[in-house]
């Protein structure tokens, strides 16, 4: 226990069992209560994740209510694009900053959840299909921004992929999947940077609650990962909130109007609610609430500008270029060029729903476009309307004639804000067809043509082929716009790379046919192929591979090594050459595989990964570390973790599909003994180390018995028997397996060795 938690729990010590239970849910939309009497304050919670939503009045949790003026960053979308830990690390400060000089103590994020489907309405709040990832950037997230005194609220607990039937819906997962995909970004968080709460959420996971799940608050959460702040419920997440308390769900929000306060007074003087576990949820409270109302108070104002150009560079770092045929990019400042679509006047950079945030400015592509290529250079058509409304040909032949005109046209199409929000999932990934129509005339008029793309999600991309350079420019936040146009004209190299897998059609996808359910449940039928998981294990194109991005320099990977250190991690080192005429960025990425005798696996997945910045012409190592936990599977049976041994490959690489250096390395495994059962096979048998000398005797006489190999037709009687379970032998062996034989056997492989 720490000092504040100690403290705290003096206080609640103090408190009458009614004002214990009203530290467990909020005085209003925002606000925990206090207990004034004995000293604790009502502190805010309030979104998030890619700035301060602060509302002024009107309260709800869908960002129709106006909010305070807070600074845009780019969505998790946006900022996980550029794998850099240390920008979302800058990023989480000043949404830290903002937050200290709001007076708001806990800003509710970051999101991690897995893109399981494109189709996902909130996967813009995401980083991305894999948790490594996922977790690297929420960790640095919460780190930066618990650094300026604020706390974060690690969301949405778990396996939330899908907005569809959101507050009932169960997600059905088997338990690797659900350990190795959903949870392990989780876990990487809460290890890493121990979030001051972590939010449950809406959904059920596998038949139970989220907000009253004792598996998942308290066993997974707490006892093995030692989680030590409070668990806050999703606004509306709480089903039964006595079940939920005793689960391990200490804050529910918004506010019960004391309904839940006093079920939970009435439970503990019946006695089905232990009261200790009451006093632990109210200290947990009571500890974040005192320990913020000591925090030094942080005086504004903010510094708007300074951190509207943070947002600036973290969007320029979070731009993908996925195609840059012919040199096409970056543009030069003399070039004339037609700069295309409704999004380079009104730009799409967020995404709707409880993360909606007022920005403090506001910048747009055509204005930057005027800055850097100058008025004369620089002409523009809307191309098409968002609503649909107007006359689309009129649109459509006014953007190709100014195409035809200008040595290069630049067409900003992107995913509407009305088809794309918190509350309900997309129905396919496709462009609206007036802009895809937009694209090819355009195309036909001038072939050289840029496709800068707004999107919260992955979209389909049918003119890929076609057109020489596109840009996933995600959604970038209130700087997006100029960040666009530093990228487009080279003031920016970009670095970005895709965290998400771009299919060729929603048909590809892993989830097509298992999302997003039906009759209350959704099953994970693709168990731990998500992603490039997925399109790696049945060997299918992709539009774009995950962890692909180009940049205006070049770069070349020299020979990989690996070591494994004496914790256990591997430490992989790789000298990387810029080899164009550009400084640049380059995400270099580590993933590992095994050929599994235990289990399934994927043929790889990212263990680590690292940006180097270099000038033309240096070169630079970079060391990236697999941590040992990281090469770990789920072992259903033993219901733990272990690491397999043998010799992993370890791929460092540009993309997932882009191998730059492949070394092995060996590595021990765990030990791994299970205990022998009726039920276990002859192969388990076999392969034990006191039970299996033992019944291999036993098997050569059988065979005598028998008659040999030769009585099978020829066959291999070990291998025929393998999947017999032992209890059972008595069949085939008589008395030599008689029940009392074999449990003298079980018995003795299962007595303590040494
Ligand atoms: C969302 C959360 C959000 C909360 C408060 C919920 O609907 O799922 O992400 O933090 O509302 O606005």
């Amino acid at each position: 226990m720490t000092h504040t938690h100690t403290a705290a729990a003096a206080l609640v010590a103090k408190m009458t069992l009614e004002e214990k239970a009203s530290l467990t849910s909020g005085d209003s939309f925002w606000t925990t209560k206090a207990v004034e009497r004995v000293g604790v304050p009502s502190v805010m919670l309030t979104d998030g994740p890619h700035g301060l939503r602060k509302q002024r009045a009107n309260f709800d949790h869908l960002g129709i209510g106006d909010s305070v003026p807070a600074t845009c960053f780019p969505p998790a979308v946006g900022l996980g694009s550029s794998w850099d830990a240390d920008l979302a690390h800058r990023v989480g400060a000043a949404l830290g900053l903002e937050s200290a000089i709001e007076n708001v103590a806990v800003i509710l994020g970051p999101g991690v959840n897995i893109k399981r489907s494109p189709l996902c309405g909130r996967n813009f709040e995401y980083f991305s299909e894999d948790p490594i990832v996922a977790g690297v950037m929420g960790a640095a997230l919460v780190q930066g921004t618990q650094t300026m005194g604020v706390g974060t609220s690690l969301k949405h607990f778990a396996a939330n992929n899908q907005e569809h039937d959101r507050m009932r819906s169960s997600s059905d997962i088997d338990p690797r999947p659900l350990r190795e995909i959903y949870l392990r970004g989780f876990q990487r968080v809460v290890e890493d940077a121990q979030p001051a709460t972590v939010m449950c959420s809406y959904n059920r996971i596998n038949g139970v609650y989220a907000s009253e799940d004792p598996f998942l608050l308290t066993r997974v959460l707490r006892e093995e990962w030692g989680f030590a702040g409070f668990v806050v419920s999703d606004w509306g997440a709480v089903n039964n909130r006595v079940a939920g308390l005793a689960a391990g769900m200490d804050l529910e929000m918004p506010s019960s109007g004391g309904r839940t306060d006093a079920e939970i007074v009435a439970a503990v003087r019946d006695g089905s609610l232990d009261e200790a576990v009451l006093d632990a949820s109210a200290t947990r409270v009571a500890a974040l609430a005192t320990a913020w109302s000591a925090a030094p108070r942080v005086a504004g104002p903010l510094d708007v500008d300074a951190h509207h150009a943070l947002a600036r560079e973290a969007a320029g770092r979070s731009i993908v270029l996925l195609k840059n045929d012919g040199g096409v990019l970056p543009l030069r400042a003399a070039q004339s060029v037609a700069v295309i679509g409704a999004f380079a006047t009104d730009p799409r950079y967020q995404g709707a729903g409880s993360s909606l945030i007022s920005p403090t400015k506001l910048d747009n592509a055509l204005d930057e476009f005027v800055v850097q290529g100058g008025a004369d250079n620089v002409s523009f058509a809307q191309g098409f309307t968002n609503d649909g409304s107007g006359d689309a040909d009129a649109f459509r032949a006014e953007a190709v004639a100014l195409a035809a005109t200008a040595e290069v046209a630049v067409v900003f199409a992107g995913l509407p804000a009305h088809l794309e929000s918190e509350g309900f999932d997309r129905e396919n990934i496709d462009l609206p067809a007036v802009q895809l129509a937009l694209i090819d005339a355009v195309l036909a008029a001038n072939p050289r043509t840029v496709v800068v793309l707004s999107n919260g999600g992955a979209v389909a991309l049918p003119f890929a082929e076609r057109v020489p350079a596109i840009v996933e420019a995600w959604l970038l936040g209130q700087a997006g716009g100029s960040a666009t146009v530093d990228v487009l004209y080279g003031a920016v190299n970009p670095s970005g790379k895709l965290t998400e897998t771009i299919p060729l059609s929603l048909e590809d996808t892993p989830a097509f046919l298992n999302f997003p359910g039906e009759q209350g449940h959704v099953r994970y039928g693709e168990g731990l192929f998500v992603g490039y998981r997925w399109y790696d294990a049945r060997n299918m194109a992709v539009a774009y591979p995950f962890g692909h991005g180009l940049s205006y320099t070049s770069f070349a990977y020299g020979d990989a090594t690996a070591a494994v250190e004496a914790d256990g991690n591997i430490t992989v080192k790789v000298t990387v050459t810029n080899t164009g005429d550009r400084a640049g960025r380059e995400v270099v990425q580590a993933y590992s595989g095994l050929a599994s005798e235990a289990v399934q696996r994927p043929e790889r997945e990212l263990k680590a990964f690292a940006v180097i910045a270099l000038e033309p012409g240096e070169s630079g190592e970079v060391s990236l570390t697999v941590r040992r936990a990281d090469l770990a599977y789920w072992h259903v049976a033993a219901d733990r973790w272990v690491v397999e041994g043998g010799d992993y490959a370890i791929d460092v690489a540009a993309s997932s599909r882009d191998i730059r250096s492949q070394v092995t390395v060996a590595v021990e495994g765990d030990a791994l003994l299970l205990p022998l059962t009726r039920e276990s096979s002859l192969a388990e048998v076999f392969a034990h180390p006191v039970a299996g000398p033992i019944v291999q005797g036993m098997m050569a006489q059988l065979t005598d018995v028998v008659g040999g190999d030769d009585a099978a037709g020829g066959m291999d009687m070990q291998k025929m028997l393998a999947s017999f379970p032992i209890g059972r032998i008595g069949m085939i062996a008589g008395e030599a397996g008689s029940p009392e034989v074999i449990d003298q056997l079980l018995a003795m492989a299962n007595a303590p060795q040494g």
